[in-house]
């Protein structure tokens, strides 16, 4: 550690304010003593005495209605794990909702975000124009950004702190940039919890409810996502839907944009057909809307692309972004073609306080390096093959007499796994897996979602499948019981 950064020691406050004399003369003779260790000894002194300790009862100062996958108390984590305050270590198979590519505390992404915080904490967007971190993530993000057909490039990017200030910045980009308002969305989609973002969710109704009115000039395009596993056919379905939407709701002269998350995350992992992603990129050049693609969850290599539009082939004319690209530092953006679309906005149309800090851009920097240095895409469909495969196995192993298995649908991308439950319930699952020290999120209608740290290895993997197929047994045979 340089000097500058060493704590202040109580000897070298002879510069200091009066108070800080007294507040520190009183208390040690110990002139190497910092700062902090006078004064939490003087707190832990007066808490000794005065107080006795009562821990401090988290359901009554959070509100009840975030909800809770789990009742984990974590101290530390590390990779694809997680060390409780009962030293017990969990499995982590959410990433966080997806957001630690690189997993718990990667050392290069810890190490890039130290030195970072020891050069320059912040450089507000506004106040310094850029810096070298800045210029260098820009570089990386122009090497990975998805380029099919004649496309513009995506090579101008803006960066704010949530996946749903994102969003919000990606939908007013396309009013503006288009000088038409409506905003055409898929049912079952979702896109973060602010106002406008929210106005484009559906995938529960609990994120909406009771909230309104939303942003206004949002139209759904009827998508059916258990149709999705059955119809081998749906994209042409998927393309009538939408059409109806232009001509009964949203005319073309009036829609500014579509928005949808190519591959749908919290709906429960379903890609969304790939024709119809081709068919609405023809259609949106054609009539001047702007195709959106929300890839918060699903970027950053976390369907064993860069990004899950790289599975159509299909470049939007703004892609959004977060969660991933910085292993868990607040950071997301959106990137366009910077005479196709950015240029059209008027002075001072985006902004925002906090974008961009200079951490976050650190940690991304790292985390770029680290997807590509540590082959994580590759990995990532390697260890999601073996994961999908192991699931098949449990899933025949588990059979009841009448056929029914207990899983019905799989369906995976990289580590963008979903398992669809039949009998037993998604909640059911995730309680019985955190018994058995695994951290599991739910996704879709009734079904796990298996979005583990990009680093995850084979032998991990194995210890999530031996893991998880004692809660298969246990929930079947209790389902077994329960029916006879
Ligand atoms: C596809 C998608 N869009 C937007 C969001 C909102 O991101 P944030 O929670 O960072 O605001 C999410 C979050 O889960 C998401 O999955």
């Amino acid at each position: 550690m340089s000097a500058s950064l060493s704590p202040i020691k109580v000897s070298e406050l002879s510069q200091a304010p009066k108070k800080w004399d007294e507040a520190t003369s009183s208390t040690t003779s110990d002139q190497n003593a910092t700062l902090s260790d006078v004064a939490l000894g003087e707190l832990a002194t007066a808490r000794s005495v005065e107080e006795p300790f009562v821990p401090l009862d988290i359901t009554r100062h959070t509100p009840q209605c975030i909800h809770k996958f789990n009742s984990i108390e974590a101290i530390s984590a590390s990779g694809c794990w997680v060390k409780s305050v009962e030293n017990r270590k969990y499995l982590d198979l959410s990433s966080g909702i997806g957001v630690l590519s690189t997993g718990h505390c990667h050392p290069r992404v810890v190490q890039a975000a130290q030195e970072q915080c020891a050069t320059m904490i912040f450089a507000q967007q506004n106040c310094i124009n850029t810096t070298s971190n800045h210029k260098d993530l820009i570089s990386r993000m122009l090497e990975i950004m998805p380029n099919f057909g004649t496309q513009p490039k995506l090579d101008s990017f803006f960066f704010v702190n949530s996946g749903a200030e994102a969003v919000e910045n990606a939908v007013k980009v396309a009013r503006m940039a288009t000088g038409k308002q409506n905003v055409i969305v898929l049912t079952g989609g979702y896109h973060g919890r602010t106002y406008g973002s929210m106005a484009c969710t559906s995938s529960k109704t609990s994120y909406r409810r009771c909230f309104g009115p939303v942003m206004g000039g949002v139209h759904f395009v009827d998508f059916d996502i258990d149709e999705v596993n059955h119809n081998p056919k749906y994209a042409e379905k998927l393309i009538k839907n939408f059409e109806r939407v232009l001509t009964q709701q949203s005319d073309t002269l009036e829609t500014a944009c579509v928005l949808l998350e190519p591959i749908l995350g919290e709906g429960g992992i379903v890609q969304v057909p790939l024709d119809f992603m081709k068919y609405l990129r023809r259609k949106c050049t054609d009539e001047n809307i702007m195709l959106i693609f929300d890839e918060v969850q699903s970027g950053f290599g976390r369907s064993g692309k860069w990004f899950a539009c790289e599975h159509a082939k299909v470049t939007p004319d703004i892609l959004v972004y977060a969660k991933g690209i910085a292993s868990g530092f607040p950071l997301g953006g959106i990137a366009a073609n910077q005479n196709a679309v950015m240029s059209k906005l008027l002075p001072n149309a985006l902004g925002g306080t906090f974008g961009g800090s200079a951490v976050a851009v650190a940690a991304a920097n790292a985390t770029i390096d680290v997807i590509r240095d540590e082959n994580l895409l590759e990995n990532a469909d390697r260890v999601g093959a073996i994961i999908v495969d192991g699931l098949k196995k449990i899933n025949e192993k588990t059979k009841r007499k009448d056929g029914t298995t207990f899983f019905t649908h799989f369906r995976q991308y990289g580590l963008f796994i979903a398992a669809d439950l039949n009998f037993a319930t998604s909640g059911a699952l995730i309680k019985r897996a955190e018994k058995k020290e695994m951290i599991l999120i739910g996704g879709g209608k009734n079904g796990i979602r298996i979005s583990p740290p990009l680093v995850m290895s084979a032998q991990e993997a194995y210890v999530f499948l031996e893991r998880i197929e004692e809660c298969v047994n246990e929930l079947t045979s209790e389902s077994v019981v329960s029916s006879s």
